[in-house]
């Protein structure tokens, strides 16, 4: 990876009312604009640490897969532009591409491809947990334990090994989509289909979720594009919170399997890869055109925290572009199937009331990739509940790749952020209750104790009352720590 450049002349100098001084090296990207201050001997030299919450000015590691100029809505995988790969290449080629660093050969690509057919078969002890979720059992639910699950299969691994490390890379690639399309077929009581070789890896996707063994299932080409295009679009997006999830995970070391599961259980949330579904469920809401100067103006009045699902980043304070992409797709799928669905036109008419509105101009609010992709995978037939399943097999590849990538850069240095305590100072510890349960006490025994704090206006007795009537008492019990019994074991 070729280094960020500091140079010894450019510093930063930070003063302390008390007449020190802090010289902070600035340091600046290989591409890009943004510049930043090195604060890790911060700490050691002046006793102070940084307060950025939500990390909204704070860059976690050096990476050299994507690039994102928010300002200008540029976003670049590996150098390229994401939306060139989406006309150009295929999902497995922007793969290698971020995975390797180059765009593959045909030769590598087909040794690429041929790994990541080898691995596309589940362990039959992973497929049987599929009977176990419950039959309506959110896909992200069931993706979040049986990724997680893979790690006990694949427990022996030793990170410091490159091929140990690859190996790893592949089998996500490869299992993630198969498991994804386990997860919808078992939730809607259908059997499970296997990816064949003959199909692409986004053909192989159609195919899983949509054949059965009854008849012979023929890929729509259209369909086959567009989830080739999902796919490229949603790889990667450098530090994202379920990425700086992986790279959190994997920075003490644990096994990648585990790592995966965590970035999609933080990939789930509405504010980050579950906004696809959520942008849905607005629209649906929304339901005609004529409602969306009323939602617009709840949205601004901050109505019971409302938003406008699918707009604003944190990063991009321009059009996504992927958004852009996904607009043009969108309107060329549903032309190409001879689709028509009303939510589209909600959407269009939600886009220019906002982007002509002061309160969305003025926070630089743009809709990202999110707002349009749901109404493309509508059209394919794919269930809301399945968008953000989408999402994470597709983020798979970057996941694995910055994992990877940390891993091999020796930048393995355990994340541990520091807090600003605003609890109670040290205090005095003064009484405990174990036997009996405080359920079980009587009022007098327990005016004694102190379970909550006492309050200064209260009698022990008052505050006993209190605890045993109106409050929900915590058992001493509960916080008993569980022995196992070995001999059971
Ligand atoms: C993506 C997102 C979490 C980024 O959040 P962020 O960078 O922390 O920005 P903030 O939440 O601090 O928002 C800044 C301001 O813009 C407003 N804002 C941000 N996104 C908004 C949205 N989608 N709708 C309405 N207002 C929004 C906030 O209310 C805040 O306004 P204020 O200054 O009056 O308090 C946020 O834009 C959001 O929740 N978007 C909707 C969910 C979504 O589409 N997520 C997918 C992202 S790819």
């Amino acid at each position: 990876m070729a280094t960020a450049a500091s140079d010894d002349s450019e510093v930063a100098v930070l003063k302390f009312a008390d007449g020190r001084e802090h010289r902070i090296k600035i340091v600046k990207p290989t591409f890009g604009d943004d510049v930043f201050l090195d604060i890790r001997d911060l700490h050691a030299k002046t006793g102070c640490f940084t307060f950025d919450p939500g990390f909204t000015s704070t860059g976690s590691c050096m990476s050299a897969i994507t690039f994102i100029d928010g300002p200008k809505g540029i976003c670049l995988y590996r150098g390229y532009p994401v939306q060139e790969l989406v006309e150009r290449a295929q999902a497995l080629e922007a793969a290698y591409l971020l995975l390797v660093g180059e765009l593959p050969n045909p030769k590598q690509l087909e040794q690429f491809r041929g790994e990541i057919q080898k691995e596309m078969l589940i362990h039959e002890k992973i497929k049987a947990m599929f009977n176990t979720f419950t039959i309506n059992a959110h896909p992200m639910a069931i993706m979040v334990a049986v990724v997680g699950a893979l790690s006990c299969v694949f427990s022996e691994l030793d990170p410091a090994n490159e091929l140990h490390r690859n190996l790893a890379c592949i089998r996500l690639i490869a299992k993630v989509p198969v498991l994804a399309c386990m997860a919808y077929k078992s939730s809607i009581g259908q059997p499970i289909m296997y990816p064949r070789t003959d199909l692409s890896f986004a053909e192989n996707f159609l195919y899983m979720m949509f054949a059965t063994p009854m008849e012979d299932y023929k890929v729509n080409p259209v369909a086959a594009k567009a989830v080739n295009a999902f796919m490229i679009l949603h790889m990667d997006h450098e530090q994202n919170a379920s990425t700086s999830t992986v790279r959190i995970a994997g920075s003490s070391q644990a096994n990648p399997y585990a790592c995966i599961a965590a970035g999609v259980a933080c990939l789930w949330g509405p504010a980050h890869g579950g906004a696809n579904e959520a942008v849905i469920e607005m629209l649906e809401q929304i339901g005609t055109k004529e409602n969306v100067a009323q939602f617009v103006e709840d949205v601004k009045n901050k109505k019971e925290g409302v938003r406008l699902m699918g707009f604003g980043h944190r990063v991009y304070k321009n059009y996504d572009p992927r958004a852009r992409v996904m607009k043009k797709m969108v309107a060329e799928v549903l032309a190409e199937l001879g689709v028509v669905d009303p939510l589209l036109g909600v959407a269009n008419e939600l886009e220019k009331i906002a982007l002509e509105d002061d309160y969305f101009i003025k926070r630089k609010l743009y809709p990202n990739v999110d707002y349009y992709s749901g109404i493309m995978l509508r059209a394919l037939g794919i269930p809301t509940s399945m968008f953000t399943v989408m999402f994470a097999m597709s983020r798979t590849v970057g996941w694995v790749s910055q994992w990877n990538e940390m891993v091999s850069e020796g930048q393995m240095k355990i994340g541990r952020p520091r807090q600003l305590y605003v609890g109670t100072p040290q205090r005095e510890y003064s009484c405990v209750i174990t036997e009996p349960e405080v359920d079980n006490l009587s009022q007098a025994e327990a005016s004694n104790c102190c379970l909550f704090g006492q309050t200064s206006g209260a009698s022990g007795q008052e505050h006993a009352a209190r605890s045993a009537t109106s409050m929900k008492v915590k058992k001493a019990s509960s916080f008993k720590m569980v022995v196992p019994d070995v001999s059971t074991r």
